[in-house]
C-alpha cells in the first residue's frame, strides 16, 4: 500500500541475510535498493571458484548486517512515528469523548465557576519551588477560605468524570485535572469565547498543594504582577488571564457572556461613580491593574480589539493549565 513518502509493502528475499524488503517510493528506491538486491542476484549464478564463493559470502554478510542495521535506523523512526500518530489519534477521540459528557452538565449559568476553578488548581503553581499546579489538589484544599463555593464546580467535573470512565467500553482514565481543564476551556466557548485545544494526560497528585499561593484579592498590580511571574507568567498574561473576570458577578458586563467588556468597564472606573451598584463594580485586585501603566497599555489594546483578547486569552490559558503538570506521557 503506497502512503506518503513510502511504500510499505514488505517482500521476502532470496538472501538469507535480509529477510525483507522495505520499499521506497521510485526515486529512492532506485538509490538504496538496488545496491540492497545485487548480492542476492549474484548468488543465484553458479560460483567459479571457493575463494570467490567466500568473498562473494563474505561480502554478502556483512552487506546483509549493514542492510539490516540500516533498515532498523530506518524503520525504528518509522515505527515510533506510526505509534505516535496512532496515539495522537485515541487522544483526539478521548478529547472529543470528554467534551461531549463536559457539555451535558456544563450551562452557561455554571461556566463561571468552572473557570474559576481552573485558576484555583493550576494558579498554586511556583516554578522556583516546582511545586502545585494543574494536578486535581483542588479536590483536598475545598476547605480553604480562598476556595469557597467551589463545591458545586467540583461537583459538576466528577459527574463528566464519572460519564466518561462508564461511557468509555475499554476503561479510560481520565485524571480531575485533565477534566477540570477541558471543562474550563469549554466554560469560555459556551459562553462565546474563544475555542482552546487542551492536552490530556495529566496525571493528578494524591495531597494538597502547599497552602498559601493563591494571589490575594487585595493586592496591588505589583503584587499582582509578582505573584505571577513566581508562577511563570508575563504582566501581558496576567492582564489577559484576568479578563476570565468578564464571567460572573463582579460587574463586567453580562455574566454569561464571555467578551472584552472587562477591560472597557475597567478603563471607565464606575467604582469611582458615588452609589449606586456601580461602587460594586470589580475586586481590588481588578481596580488595581488599571493604575499600573504596563497593564493599562494591554488594558486598553484588549478593549480595542477583541480578537486580540481571545488569542492571548487562548494562549495564557494553555499555559495556566500545563502549569506545573506531570504527564503520563512526557514525550507526545
Ligand atoms: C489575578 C488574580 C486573581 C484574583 C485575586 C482572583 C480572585 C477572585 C475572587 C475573589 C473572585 C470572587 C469569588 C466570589 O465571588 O466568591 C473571583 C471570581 C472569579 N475568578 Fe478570579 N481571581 C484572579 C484571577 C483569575 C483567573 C486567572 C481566572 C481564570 C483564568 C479567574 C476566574 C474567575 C472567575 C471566572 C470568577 C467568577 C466566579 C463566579 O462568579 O462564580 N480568576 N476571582
Amino acid at each position: 500500500m503506497s502512503m506518503t513518502g513510502f511504500d510499505l509493502s514488505f517482500r521476502h528475499l532470496r538472501s538469507p541475510y535480509i529477510t525483507f524488503r522495505f520499499e521506497f517510493p521510485t526515486q529512492i528506491r532506485r538509490k538504496i535498493t538496488c545496491t540492497a538486491i545485487r548480492p542476492t542476484i549474484c548468488s543465484t549464478s553458479a560460483p567459479s571458484t571457493a575463494v570467490s564463493d567466500s568473498n562473494e559470502n563474505h561480502a554478502r554478510t556483512s552487506y546483509g548486517r549493514r542492510m539490516s542495521i540500516s533498515m532498523i535506523a530506518f524503520l525504528l523512526p518509522l515505527h515510533q512515528s506510526m505509534q505516535h500518530s496512532s496515539a495522537n489519534a485515541n487522544a483526539a477521540d478521548d478529547l472529543l469523548l470528554l467534551q461531549e459528557e463536559i457539555r451535558k452538565v456544563l450551562t452557561k449559568g455554571k461556566a463561571a465557576g468552572v473557570l474559576r476553578l481552573v485558576f484555583h488548581d493550576a494558579g498554586t503553581y511556583e516554578t522556583n519551588e516546582n511545586s502545585g499546579g494543574m494536578n486535581g489538589s483542588i479536590l483536598y484544599e475545598l476547605d480553604r477560605p480562598e476556595n469557597k463555593g467551589l463545591k458545586k464546580s467540583l461537583k459538576i467535573i466528577l459527574e463528566a468524570k464519572k460519564m466518561v470512565e462508564e461511557t468509555q467500553p475499554v476503561s479510560m482514565s481520565v485524571s480531575v485535572s485533565d477534566v477540570i481543564a477541558v471543562a474550563g476551556a469549554e466554560a469560555v466557548s459556551l459562553c462565546g469565547g474563544p475555542k482552546i485545544p487542551v492536552r490530556l494526560g495529566r496525571l493528578d497528585s494524591m495531597v494538597p498543594d502547599p497552602e498559601g499561593k493563591l494571589p490575594e484579592e487585595t493586592l496591588d498590580a505589583f503584587g499582582l504582577k509578582q505573584s505571577f511571574k513566581r508562577k511563570g507568567f508575563s504582566t501581558q498574561e496576567l492582564v489577559a488571564l484576568s479578563g476570565a473576570h468578564t464571567l460572573g458577578s463582579k460587574g463586567f458586563g453580562n455574566p454569561i457572556i464571555f467578551d472584552n467588556s472587562y477591560y472597557k468597564v475597567l478603563l471607565e472606573k464606575p467604582w469611582l461613580s458615588p452609589g449606586g451598584m456601580t461602587s460594586m463594580v470589580g475586586l481590588p485586585s481588578d481596580r488595581g491593574l488599571i493604575e499600573d501603566d504596563e497593564c493599562l497599555r494591554w488594558i486598553s489594546k484588549y478593549a480595542d480589539d477583541q480578537d486580540l483578547f481571545f488569542k492571548d486569552f487562548k494562549n495564557a490559558y494553555i499555559k495556566l493549565v500545563n502549569s506545573g503538570a506531570k504527564w503520563r506521557r512526557p514525550n507526545s
